[in-house]
């Protein structure tokens, strides 16, 4: 592999022995994958920081490296972590402490501490540059949104990468590696506005394509259900990657890229019956904000709020959001939402959180085909499907 004049300084220990050993594994994979040479990077995102999933092999594994003067090169935010740093909500005080130290060794590595799966949302991304990504929704995103070229990178080597600002060049950071392979297309061009609609069908495209690049025709309502679409879409594909026709940048070179793609047709209403498995439960509580919720879903939900005339919800809702959309908040529209039973999150997702289970949780409502997919397996927490405003009258109109 071709290696710059800084990239052999960096290799040989001129910038540290973590910076040196960071690159002999970054090259060492790189050889592996057949990379011909590395890429400098804009931005890395490291996900798989929950003390619930990496346990104390990683907080140690973390904290070594902050202790050994290792500093990140690349401007990197954190995924949500297994505690809302706001409210323990009940979490253990160990658990709480553990994730502390794994939240302190990341800020002294240099990680900016969003805490967010969308961190896309707060971030000028522009197209056709590198990042360095780890959860998949957010690859996803910026794949499909942005033309912002990142593979779905493994947690660990993401933290390698924004050391020395450096990725492999394989796969989805070239071109070759980012050429659809099948146009699909939605059977009487329907206008997607319900979010648990565009999870199926994210879920539907990445069963139909399985390792190949889907090149998706479809109209959707806003961002919030292309968020669905993603998240859900990344959970059940191997790579995360899909062009969206006329919202990708470059999406007409994306097209004129293919070579007699597969053609398949897509039936909205087939998915309305093909519904997620899950049942008829008794909810304890609705979930929503997975992915992350931004400031124009977060404004749906008040104004459903304030349209009730002051009847509270009978069940708890909780919404995960990030530190940017509370910053818009004022503390009166954050209490009238408590009022009324509804509370925001941040900085967790119940897939890597003991939370639910802490408020006495254990069956859900949600809209995200993502959350249906993990609660169960991850947290042991059964749910029901729900969708957009239907959500929020499970708990209202009990
Ligand atoms: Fe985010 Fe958790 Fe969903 S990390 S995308 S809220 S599963």
């Amino acid at each position: 592999m071709y290696l710059s004049k800084h990239e052999e300084a960096v290799l040989s220990g001129d910038y540290g022995d973590a910076a040196a050993r960071a690159m002999q594994v970054i090259v060492r994979v790189g050889d592996v994958l057949r990379a011909d040479r590395l890429l400098e990077i804009e931005t890395a995102h490291v996900a798989g920081v929950s003390y619930l999933t990496i346990g104390d092999p990683g907080l140690e594994y973390l904290e070594d490296l902050a202790e050994s003067g290792a500093r990140f090169r690349t401007f990197t935010t954190v995924n949500p972590v297994g505690m809302d740093i706001l409210n323990n909500w009940g979490i253990d005080k160990e658990f709480i402490d553990r994730q502390w130290r794994i939240i302190n060794a990341l800020r002294k590595l240099g990680a900016s501490l969003w805490l967010t799966c969308t961190p896309y949302e707060n971030l000028r991304i522009r197209p056709r540059t590198y990042h360095a990504w780890a959860e998949s929704n957010a690859v996803a995103y910026i794949n499909a949104v942005h033309d912002a070229w990142t593979e779905k990178l493994p947690g660990p080597f993401v933290v390698l990468s924004a050391l020395v600002n450096r990725v492999p060049r394989y796969g989805l950071y070239t071109l070759s590696g980012r050429t659809p392979t099948h146009m699909v297309r939605l059977e009487g061009d329907p206008l997607i506005s319900d979010p648990l609609i565009a999870g199926l069908l994210g879920r539907k495209v990445a069963e139909l394509v399985g390792d190949g690049k889907p090149y998706l025709i479809a109209r959707f309502s806003g961002n919030a259900v292309i968020k669905q679409l993603l998240a859900s879409y990344a959970t059940y594909s191997p790579h995360a990657f899909m062009v969206l026709h006329g919202i990708t940048p470059n999406s007409d070179k994306y097209m004129s890229m293919m070579d007699k793609p597969e053609t398949i047709d897509v039936s909205i209403k087939e998915m309305r019956r093909d519904n997620v498995e899950g049942g008829n439960y008794d909810v304890d509580a609705v979930f929503l904000g997975c992915p992350h919720y931004g400031i124009e879903e977060v404004n749906a939900v008040i104004n459903y709020v304030r349209s009730k005339g002051g009847r509270r919800a009978s069940k708890p809702v909780y919404i995960a959001t990030t530190p940017f959309v509370l910053s818009q908040l004022s503390s009166e529209t954050i209490n009238m939402l408590k009022e009324h039973n509804v509370y925001l999150v941040l900085s967790t997702c119940p897939v890597v959180s003991p939370f639910l289970r802490s408020v006495g949780v254990s069956t859900v409502a949600t809209e995200s085909v993502k959350q249906m997919y993990y609660l169960p397996k991850m947290v042991g927490i059964k749910y029901v499907s729900c969708n957009g405003v239907e959500c929020l009258d499970i708990a209202f109109n009990d």
